[in-house]
């Protein structure tokens, strides 16, 4: 693939400079990838509605074309032209949740390409709760798909810099616009079953969409490795960084004890290791032995975990881990969410 110069801009998003915004949509115009900051991690767009700048996505990343891509639109009435038919549930939801981090699975229109679907008959939609996307999104005038813009398989990006180390010289641009808030990816929810049904878990939880839905079922693909996920992104190894993560469970105490015995191991073995631990669990371990070490949080605020979990993955990379102890949280409200990356990330590898 031929060198880009991959360009970088900085933009506030309490102060958007339009003059950026309007070189970027130019971008997306003519096909080209732009990568920008959501409320979720950061996305890398192109125009939806043209193959060739979908498929400069799909070689960026080094991502297989068997797995569909999100369309982001700025106003929720733009749906109407990319669905064939708009789901019961579809309403209420879009009123309730959007702009936020919620992709609606419906039924496609018919011109969608095939490369945005990966030949599905849905497609998943989502309106950003963020300035610089949907900026981008209205000034490019169609719909962005976009994926995480990391190379496939690698950890999501929330900050531009993670967009950089993974995708330079291979996207248009970035725009630049901070860390982001949220730090996991959306919801999918699959509205084409009968009962509305998470494909992937993600900012808003399965309590706050059976608050408004009644009945909301969770993919038994997700949990039960035996079984194929409906997401086509759910079953490759994923959101993984390169050394080998291991997601401890238990009580602080014990947890403390199994990472101490493990780093003296890997010290004597020459295995460089790092920790992720609670704040619950943090003072119970002697840190010296491993190459890096992070709080992340309390079990009590989940938020804070899920928004360090990826960058904090990324640092353990830098820092020459081979081995990465990750503590595991609870499966409750966001929590669903960060136990199944982790768990994705670790391909299953849990010590109890
Ligand atoms: O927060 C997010 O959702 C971020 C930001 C950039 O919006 N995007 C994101 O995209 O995470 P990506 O491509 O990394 O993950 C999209 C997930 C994949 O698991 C994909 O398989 C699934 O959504 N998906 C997309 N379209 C689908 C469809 N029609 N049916 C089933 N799953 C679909
Ligand atoms: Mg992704």
């Amino acid at each position: 693939m031929r060198r880009l110069q991959t360009r970088y801009w900085q933009v506030d998003p309490t102060n958007i400079d339009m003059k950026i915004i309007r070189q970027a949509a130019q971008l997306i115009r003519e096909g080209q990838t732009v990568a920008f900051p959501t409320e979720t991690v950061y996305g890398l767009g192109a125009d939806g509605l043209n193959p060739e700048g979908v498929r400069r996505i799909f070689q960026a990343k080094g991502r297989p074309m068997d797995n569909p891509l999100i369309l982001h639109v700025a106003d929720p009435q733009d749906i109407h032209k990319l669905v064939a038919t708009i789901p019961a549930q579809a309403e209420i939801l879009i009123k309730t949740f959007w702009p936020g981090p919620l992709t609606l699975i419906m039924p496609a229109a018919p011109g969608i390409p095939n490369e945005v679907t990966a030949g599905l008959k849905t497609v998943g939609i989502r309106m950003p709760a963020h300035h610089v996307a949907l900026a981008l999104i209205k000034e490019a005038g169609v719909p962005l798909a976009a994926p995480s813009a990391n190379r496939s398989g690698y950890p999501s990006p929330t900050a531009a810099s993670h967009v950089l180390a993974d995708l330079e010289g291979k996207i248009g641009a970035v725009l630049d616009g901070g860390v982001t808030g949220l730090g996991l990816e959306s919801t999918v929810l699959d509205l084409t079953e009968k009962t509305p049904t998470i494909l992937r878990p993600g900012g808003i939880t399965q309590e706050q969409l059976t608050a408004v839905l009644g009945e909301v079922l969770q993919d038994p693909g997700l949990e039960n490795k035996e079984l194929k996920p409906k997401s086509p992104g759910m079953k490759y190894t994923h959101y993984a960084p390169r050394a080998d993560v291991f997601v401890l469970l238990g009580e602080p105490q014990s947890v403390a004890a199994k990472a101490q015995a493990i780093l003296q191991e890997n010290r004597q073995n020459k295995i460089p290791t790092a920790l992720l631990l609670s704040s619950e669990t943090w003072p119970f371990v002697d840190k010296k032995d491993a190459v890096y070490a992070r709080e992340m949080g309390s079990h009590k605020a989940p938020e804070e975990i899920a928004h360090k979990l990826y960058h904090e993955l990324r640092m353990c990379d830098q820092a020459g881990s081979k081995v990465i102890l990750v503590e595991g949280y609870s499966s409750e409200g966001i929590g669903t969410a960060i136990m199944n990356r982790l768990l994705k990330s670790a391909g299953y590898r849990v010590i109890n």
